[in-house]
C-alpha cells in the first residue's frame, strides 16, 4: 500500500540545527522507516539561499522516503496542510539585550507563525517548538491559535531528559538503556528540575542507589540545567546535532509511543497537574500512546522536588506574565 506522505514544516531551516535536523526527518528517523515525508522549509528571505543549498544536499541523498522541498519565508504556505510543525527559527539573544526585548522579538516570530498554523495546518497538526526560550514561545504560538487543541502545542526539554539520563548513567555505570521514569519538570532553562526520585535503574529506584543528596543537589542538577550554556562555552556555538536529536526522539515518541513502564518529558500546557498553574506550558512526565500523550499523575513529591519544581514554575509563570504585558498572548 502506498502511504500518503506526512508534511513536516522545518522553521529556521538554514540554521545549525536544520542543518542537523533535515536530513534524518528525510531518512524516516521522525516518523518511521516507513513514512514517506514532504518537507517545508521556512526561513526569512536572508536564509533562503542558506536553504535552497541544504535542499539541494537533500536531493542528493537520493532519500526514497523524501517526496518533495518546497522553500519559502511565507508562513502561510510553509505551514499549509502540515501535519507535524518544527518550530526551530527564533531570535536569539545578542549582546545588550534585555530579557523583555528577547521575548518582544520572539513574539514578532511566533504569533504569526501560530496565526498561520491556525489558519492553514491540517486538523492532525502536531507543534514542536524548539527554538528559545521554548515554552513561552510555544505559549505565545497556542495563543495565535485558538481553533487549534491547545495541547497540539508542546515545548522540548527531551534534550535535557536525555542529557539527564546520560548522566545518572555515567554516575552509576548503568547502560543508558536501563534507566527509566526520569522526569524533566518546568522550564527549558537553569531553572528546570531534572528528577531522579521516580526514576529506575534497572528496576531499581534511581535515587536510593545513587544516595548521594549532595551529589543530587550539587553535581547532577546544575550539570544539566546549565549544559547548554557549556556546550556554548565548549563549542562556541549552541548544541546542535544533540538538539536535532532531542526533536526527532520527541516527535517520533509522541506519534509512536511511550515503552510500556516508562515515560518521556516533554513541555505541555498544563492543566494544573502538580500545582503548575494551568495554561503554563511546563516539562512533565508524560506517557504517549496513538499520537497523544498524558500526564503521568498521582507521583509523590517531596519537599527537595516541591521547591525546585516550584522555582521553575515561577519563572514560566513570570514569562508569560511579561508577554501577556507585552500584548502577545
Ligand atoms: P541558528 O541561528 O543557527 O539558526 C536559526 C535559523 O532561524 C536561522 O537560519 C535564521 O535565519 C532562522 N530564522 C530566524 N527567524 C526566523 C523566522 N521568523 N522564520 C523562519 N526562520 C527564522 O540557531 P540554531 O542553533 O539552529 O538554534 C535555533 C534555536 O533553537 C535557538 O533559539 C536556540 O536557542 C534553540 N535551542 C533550543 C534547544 C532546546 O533544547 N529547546 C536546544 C538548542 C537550541
Ligand atoms: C541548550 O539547551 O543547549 C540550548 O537551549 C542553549 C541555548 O541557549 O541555545
Amino acid at each position: 500500500m502506498t502511504r500518503t506522505p506526512v508534511n513536516v514544516t522545518v522553521t529556521g531551516a538554514a540554521g545549525q540545527i536544520g542543518y542537523a535536523l533535515l536530513f534524518r526527518i528525510a531518512s524516516g528517523h521522525l516518523l518511521g522507516s516507513d513514512v514517506p515525508v514532504k518537507l517545508r522549509l521556512l526561513e526569512i528571505p536572508q536564509g533562503l539561499k542558506a536553504a535552497e543549498g541544504t535542499a539541494m544536499e537533500l536531493d542528493d541523498c537520493a532519500f526514497p522516503l523524501l517526496r518533495g522541498i518546497e522553500i519559502t519565508d511565507d508562513p502561510d504556505v510553509a505551514f499549509d496542510g502540515a501535519n507535524v510543525a518544527l518550530l526551530v527559527g527564533a531570535r536569539p539573544r545578542t549582546k545588550g539585550m534585555e530579557r523583555g526585548d528577547l521575548l518582544a522579538a520572539n513574539g514578532g516570530i511566533f504569533k504569526p507563525q501560530g496565526k498561520a498554523i491556525n489558519d492553514h495546518a491540517a486538523d492532525d497538526i502536531k507543534v514542536l517548538v524548539v527554538g528559545n526560550p521554548a515554552n513561552t514561545n510555544a505559549l505565545i504560538a497556542r495563543s495565535a491559535a485558538p481553533d487549534v487543541p491547545a495541547e497540539r502545542f508542546t515545548a522540548m526539554t527531551r534534550l535535557d531528559h536525555n542529557r539527564a539520563i546520560s548522566q545518572l548513567a555515567a554516575k552509576t555505570g548503568a547502560a543508558v538503556s536501563d534507566i527509566k521514569r526520569l522526569t524533566i519538570w518546568g522550564n527549558h532553562s537553569a531553572t528546570q528540575y531534572p528528577d531522579i526520585f521516580h526514576a529506575e535503574i534497572a528496576g531499581k529506584n534511581a535515587a536510593e542507589t545513587v544516595n548521594d543528596e549532595t551529589w543530587l543537589a550539587d553535581t547532577f542538577i546544575p550539570t544539566v540545567a546549565k549544559r547548554g550554556a557549556a556546550i556554548i562555552e565548549a563549542r562556541g556555538a549552541s548544541s546542535a546535532a544533540s538538539a536535532a536529536n532531542a526533536a526527532i526522539d520527541h516527535v517520533y515518541t509522541w506519534v509512536n509511543g511511550t515503552a510500556e513502564g516508562d515515560w518521556t518529558s516533554m513541555g505541555v500546557v498544563s492543566d494544573g497537574s502538580y500545582g503548575v498553574a494551568e495554561g503554563l506550558i511546563s516539562s512533565f512526565p508524560v506517557t504517549t500512546k496513538g499520537g497523544a500523550y498524558e500526564i503521568v499523575q498521582g507521583l509523590e513529591i517531596n519537599d527537595f522536588s516541591r521547591t525546585r519544581i516550584d522555582a521553575s514554575v515561577k519563572e514560566l509563570a513570570d514569562e508569560r506574565d511579561a508577554v501577556r504585558e507585552l500584548g502577545l498572548i
